[in-house]
């Protein structure tokens, strides 16, 4: 399938299953000869993250401490700027060490408050792991300690990324196209 139509707007393929496969191979690798995944408390960030989460965790394939939390900021294709989540969903994370699981960093907005409130939380180390990212629309010192891939000022959906709840279930990712 090199393209799909979603909500009426044409995207083609950009990146495929194999070369994400390939990467979260490297990426679980490079996490688990870098830190002790027992310090650490994952926190997928929802809803995007969750393909990304599920494929990552199992090439860990060892026990590791999860909480899930949905944070909501993106409207159409802009950011909103503002971030909301569930505090309740984070308790006892105080002098925690904390990895983020994040699907894609694109102004950072989201990132830089959420990590903003891990530290108000008094948690002692937070890692970033983000599957994607827009390095041209950062607007925040964001520099993830695990990347996948580096991507241009495009929307891309696929791989967990959706387009208004749409198309999370593609197993590539795809970007909007031009036409
Ligand atoms: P940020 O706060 O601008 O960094 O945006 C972060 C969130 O917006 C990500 O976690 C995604 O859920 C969503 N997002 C950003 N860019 C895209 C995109 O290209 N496609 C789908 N979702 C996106
Ligand atoms: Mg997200």
């Amino acid at each position: 399938m090199d393209h799909v139509v979603i909500h009426g707007k044409k995207f083609v393929k950009y990146i495929s299953a194999e070369s994400i496969d390939d990467r979260v191979k490297q990426m679980a690798q490079e996490i688990k000869t870098t830190i002790d995944l027992n310090e650490y408390i994952m926190v997928i960030l929802l809803n995007g993250a969750f393909v990304f989460a599920s494929d990552l965790f199992r090439k860990f394939n060892q026990d590791v401490e999860t909480k899930f939390i949905k944070i909501s900021s993106y409207h159409d294709f802009e950011s909103s700027g503002k971030i909301e989540f569930n505090k309740n969903a984070l308790t006892e994370i105080e002098g925690k060490k904390i990895l983020i699981i994040e699907d894609i960093i694109d102004t950072g907005n989201t990132l830089h408050e959420f990590i903003q409130y891990l530290f108000e939380s008094k948690v002692v180390d937070v890692k970033i792991c983000s599957l994607l990212l827009k390095p041209g629309k950062l607007n925040h010192a964001i520099q993830p300690d695990y990347l996948g891939f580096s991507i241009s000022d495009l929307f891309v959906v696929g791989y967990g990324l959706d387009f208004n709840e749409r198309g999370r279930g593609l197993k590539d990712i795809y970007t909007l196209s031009d036409e």
